[in-house]
């Protein structure tokens, strides 16, 4: 009998999927993880409103914010099973796709400031990096920005030797799992939607976010101390199903690139701000103390996360490193 029922729920499943392009009007489920109120919320309804337009309703987009519908990794894997069509997850979290070399963007004090990412995403190495993704079947359809982390526990972090011994939450990257180790710290991969109460419990001890992923987590009322650091950067890759992508018709596809181009600009035109004005909303509520890293104890940092560098070839490969060094004008 559960054999049956098992049989009949994958035969609707699959008659499902054949349809979806038959509906009317097409369906796209948009899943990430964050609140609305961020650069990547935004950009979501930014595309929503401008895919339905472009099309003249022909598509509808349905997103789902602050991990709703599925979790950091579940939303990979229902992408790869066709259950939802599109997501912008970071790229720390691609290396269960199997292309680890997106993980090269995390690497600490890599981009100057946002300009640099965005220049740096639109060229090669950018490029390259969605070319990596065809072979796992997905398409990689932009980059989105959501500038640099802080980093915060319930005690000031001013020196390497202040990460001893802290059990940082990450999400998911082994550069920066390699970057706490260097200072000292145990980092623990887990899922965006389980931070705040891992913290609150003490779970973990600290983490690292933007501005805008910890004013709308309230990450802030829970940590106690917070460094703007700004030592690494965070970056989205919008990413559909190839199967499903390359199955709409074609002006539909052109509309949608439309859409998701004008999204692009605006998201990444909006980051700096947002997580500005979240920064100045962090400070206005007095829930948490702010340090910043004068040039010397900026440079311990970087002295201390330097062997990362000389680790990630073995990670990421030589090649995305040696179009980063290019791109960016930096020896690695
Ligand atoms: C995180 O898990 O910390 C971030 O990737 C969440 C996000 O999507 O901004």
């Amino acid at each position: 009998m559960r054999k049956l029922i098992v049989a009949v729920a994958m035969a609707a499943a699959v008659l499902a999927s054949g349809s979806a392009m038959a509906q009317s009007p097409i369906i796209i489920k948009f899943s990430h993880v964050v609140a609305n109120d961020t650069p990547k919320g935004k950009g979501a309804l930014k595309f929503k409103e401008l895919a339905e337009k472009y099309t003249n309703g022909k598509v509808k987009i349905e997103v789902y914010p602050n991990s709703t519908l599925y979790k950091d990794k579940e939303e990979i894997e229902a992408l790869q099973l066709g259950s939802v069509q599109m997501l912008a997850p970071s790229t720390a979290k691609f290396a269960p796709l199997g292309v680890k070399e997106f993980e090269a963007l995390d690497l600490p004090w890599l981009f100057k400031d946002d300009a640099q990412y965005d220049a740096a995403m639109k060229g090669p190495v950018g490029k390259w990096l969605f070319k990596k993704l065809e072979a796992k079947g997905i398409t990689g359809l932009a980059y989105w920005d959501n500038g640099f982390h802080m980093v915060s526990a319930n005690r000031p972090l001013i020196h390497p030797a202040d990460f001893q011994g802290l059990k940082v939450r990450i999400s998911g990257s082994k550069i920066a799992d390699r970057y706490f180790r260097d200072m000292g710290a145990i980092p623990q991969i887990m899922a965006f939607s389980e931070v705040y109460q891992a913290l609150q419990t003490g779970v973990v001890d600290s983490c690292e976010n933007t501005p805008s992923n910890y004013l709308t987590q309230k990450f802030h009322e829970v940590q106690k101390d917070i460094t703007v650091s700004y030592h690494a950067h965070l970056q989205y890759a919008v990413i559909v199903n190839s199967k499903f992508w390359n199955g709409l018709p074609a002006d539909i596809r052109t509309q949608l690139d439309k859409a998701m181009a004008d999204a692009t600009d605006y998201t990444n035109s909006i980051a700096a701000q947002e997580n500005k004005d979240a920064l100045e909303e962090i400070k206005k509520s007095g829930k948490t103390t702010l340090h910043y890293l004068t040039d010397a104890q900026k440079a311990e940092w970087q002295k201390a996360m330097q062997p990362t560098y000389k680790w990630a070839k073995g990670r990421v490969g030589q090649e995305v490193l040696d179009l980063l060094a290019k791109e960016l004008h930096v020896q690695m």
